[in-house]
């Protein structure tokens, strides 16, 4: 049994089958890279995950809960399990009129996950980590778009969630500052955390996931390792899109 299990998930807007019989499965500190042309749902997978859409049909279990089952009518608006995920933004999205050190302590201080002084010494370690402890009292706004989003990863990791996921986390990113942040992923897969990366970084892709998932036609045409994917494509919607 995987440590994280979809299966068959589905997701329609206005009757438009955005994403349908989507399955994959992750073992606990992976990291699994979603690839594919743009427009074929793999924003939507993140935000099913995240429980910032409901899923039409499908199962999700973490560790050998069921977090959501679409055929349970209780589960449809259920968002209990939202902590269970965390997402990093492709716009990095901190709070404005919040310090660094604030955005990070926000959620953890709503729900109540410590007393202040905790949470703001947690959320300092967590600077530290993304290299951002020197700027933990500067506003969004005076960062580069590589410290937002480093920060925005750190205050994703304060709510500790089982999984997190990224949504496209360099593409606002230079090189330069593409190159800090996959850092801090890399290092977040060192000390074991479970990962999902929707990237356009083929090279990374290739050589820091464990597995990857080829999203097309709104579903997993399909995984395998990155050498399966990268070296030996079976289908020719891989085919051309590797060569783009
Ligand atoms: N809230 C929504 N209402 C209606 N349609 C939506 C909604 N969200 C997404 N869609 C549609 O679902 C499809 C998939 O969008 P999505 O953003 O998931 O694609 P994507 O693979 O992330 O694309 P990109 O690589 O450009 O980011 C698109 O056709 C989009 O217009
Ligand atoms: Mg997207």
């Amino acid at each position: 049994m995987a440590y994280l299990e979809i299966f068959g998930l589905g997701k329609r807007f206005s009757g438009v089958e955005v994403l349908k019989d989507v399955n994959i499965t992750l073992e606990k500190g992976q990291i699994l890279s979603l690839i594919g042309p743009s427009g074929e749902g793999k924003t939507t997978f993140l935000r099913c995950l995240n429980f910032l859409e409901t899923p039409d049909c499908g199962i999700l279990r973490l560790d050998g809960e069921t977090l959501f089952d679409a055929s349970r009518p209780g589960d449809r608006r259920a968002d209990r399990h939202r902590r269970a995920f965390g997402l990093v933004f492709q716009a990095f999205h901190l709070f404005p009129q919040y310090t660094v050190l604030e955005n990070v302590t926000l959620a953890p201080t709503l729900a109540r996950m410590g007393r202040p002084r905790e949470l703001r010494e947690k959320a300092m370690e967590l600077l530290k980590k993304v290299d951002m402890q020197e700027k933990a009292n500067s506003y969004p706004h005076t960062l580069s778009g590589g410290q937002q989003q480093r920060a925005a990863i750190a205050r994703a990791l304060a709510m500790d969630p089982a999984v997190l996921c990224f949504d496209e986390p360099t593409s606002a990113l230079d090189p330069l500052l593409t190159e800090e942040v996959l850092n801090v992923i890399r290092r977040l897969k060192e000390e074991g955390r479970t990962m999902i990366v929707v990237t356009h970084e083929m090279g990374f892709a290739r050589e820091a996931s464990d597995k990857v998932a080829f999203l097309s036609g709104g579903t997993v045409a399909e995984m395998g390792s990155p050498a399966d994917i990268f070296l030996r494509p079976q289908t020719e919607a891989l085919k051309r899109f590797l060569r783009q």
